[in-house]
């Protein structure tokens, strides 16, 4: 076949977000120069993240939007360091790309490696696995409030912070959501709200789920509140399989999953447009863990991981589940870092993965 040679953006940001977007690239070259011509990475690096900030005042260059349009995907690291406050990080970066190109869906595996310290005591823990899917354009991060209003001062101050729920951004999460679910074994989708508390977003959420899955009927439903579902994730976790809830709520959840997987440096994920307008965007579930950075310590995995849901979106599927292949033969060997309660450092992890390549070829 032909060649395909892929303009990747990669913004690697803050913290351990350089050095496990190192390793990640390091991967990616690697599976590009043995595909022997089959595809290959043009690559574009942005100095974009905090340190930038410090000298320029801005997260990211004013047009970087434009900057990155027209790459095939976006490979991203973790924002966020001390010195800069966190919502100008994430808002001047992760969100501007995520709501600037309209990457509406997030999709969070939550896997469950094998060789690696279960935080969960379930008879079937090894064959866990369940997909989040976060509303990932408005919900609680719609950014909709203000501060300071007239007359207020210190001790009287007061902030008011809005969801947005749309229809038809609710329709266009759960139709994914639902879709999703029809790719896997066990056809569920669980929907997770706070509609008893939160009477007006949260119900037109669910009144959308009610309506959406009549077009489904080969796939089960279930509805949680989000309280309640932090506790299913503990105690009936064989019950999960594609979790659908707002922005907040999906952030929450994907943090307790991997944990319960392993660690928050396992996890995976993708920001999708899935109409694909714009670039979608891939990054590691964690931030950029400021107590480990530049000690080489950081697990990976996540960003590993997420650089294998890349391939997949850019039609690489074979590539992309060898590549999975490979992360969970690296686990199952043992050879972990230490937020898994092992001794291997970033760097040994992804040489063991890119040698794990051939192995699971
Ligand atoms: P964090 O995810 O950076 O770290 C939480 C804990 O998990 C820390 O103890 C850290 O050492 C550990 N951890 C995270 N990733 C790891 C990895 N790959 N290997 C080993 N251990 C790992 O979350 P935290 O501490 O709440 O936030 C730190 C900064 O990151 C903040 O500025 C925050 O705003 C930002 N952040 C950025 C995100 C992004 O860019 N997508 C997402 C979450 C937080
Ligand atoms: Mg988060």
């Amino acid at each position: 076949g032909e060649a395909k040679t892929f303009r990747l953006a990669v913004i690697p940001g803050d913290g351990i977000g350089k050095e496990v977007v190192r390793e990640g690239m390091r991967v990616l070259e690697h599976m590009a120069e043995e595909s022997e011509g089959k595809f290959s990475f043009e690559s574009d690096y942005f100095p974009w993240g905090c340190e930038y900030y410090l000298e320029n005042g801005k997260m990211m260059d004013e047009d970087g939007l434009e900057q990155i349009r027209n790459h095939d995907a976006i490979y991203f690291g973790a924002v966020g360091f001390p010195g800069v406050p966190d919502h100008i990080s994430l808002w001047g970066l992760r969100l501007a790309i995520c709501q600037g190109f309209d990457q509406w869906a997030n999709i969070r595996p939550v896997e469950f490696l094998p060789g690696v310290p279960r935080r969960l005591n379930h008879p079937d823990v090894d064959n866990l696995n369940w997909v989040l899917v976060r509303e990932n354009s408005e919900g609680e991060y719609s950014g909709i409030g203000g501060r300071n209003f007239a007359g207020r001062g210190t001790g009287n101050e007061v902030a008011v912070q809005s969801a947005l729920f749309t229809e038809k951004g609710c329709e266009r999460i759960i139709r994914f959501a639902f879709d999703l679910a029809r790719t896997r074994d066990r056809k569920k989708v669980t929907s997770v709200t706070k509609s008893n508390a939160q009477q007006y977003g949260m119900v037109l959420w669910d009144e959308v789920f009610a309506r959406v899955s009549k077009d489904y009927p080969d796939v089960e439903t279930d509805q949680r509140l989000v309280d309640a579902m932090a506790a299913e994730f503990v105690l009936h976790p064989e019950e999960l399989e594609v979790v659908v809830a707002s922005n907040l709520f999906a952030d929450i959840l994907s943090d307790l999953g991997s944990a319960l997987a392993g660690s928050l440096g396992v996890a995976a994920s993708a920001n999708l447009n899935p109409e694909r307008r714009t670039p979608s965007m891939f990054e590691s579930v964690h931030g950029s863990a400021p107590d480990i950075a530049g000690k080489g310590v950081a697990n990976p995995i996540g960003t590993i991981g997420s650089a294998a849901l890349m391939l997949d979106h850019l039609g690489l599927a074979e590539e992309a589940a060898r590549l999975n292949n490979a992360i969970a033969e690296t686990t199952r060997q043992g050879i972990l870092t230490r937020d898994l309660g092992g001794t291997y450092d970033t760097v040994e992890v992804t040489d063991a993965i890119i040698q794990n390549l051939a192995k699971v070829k």
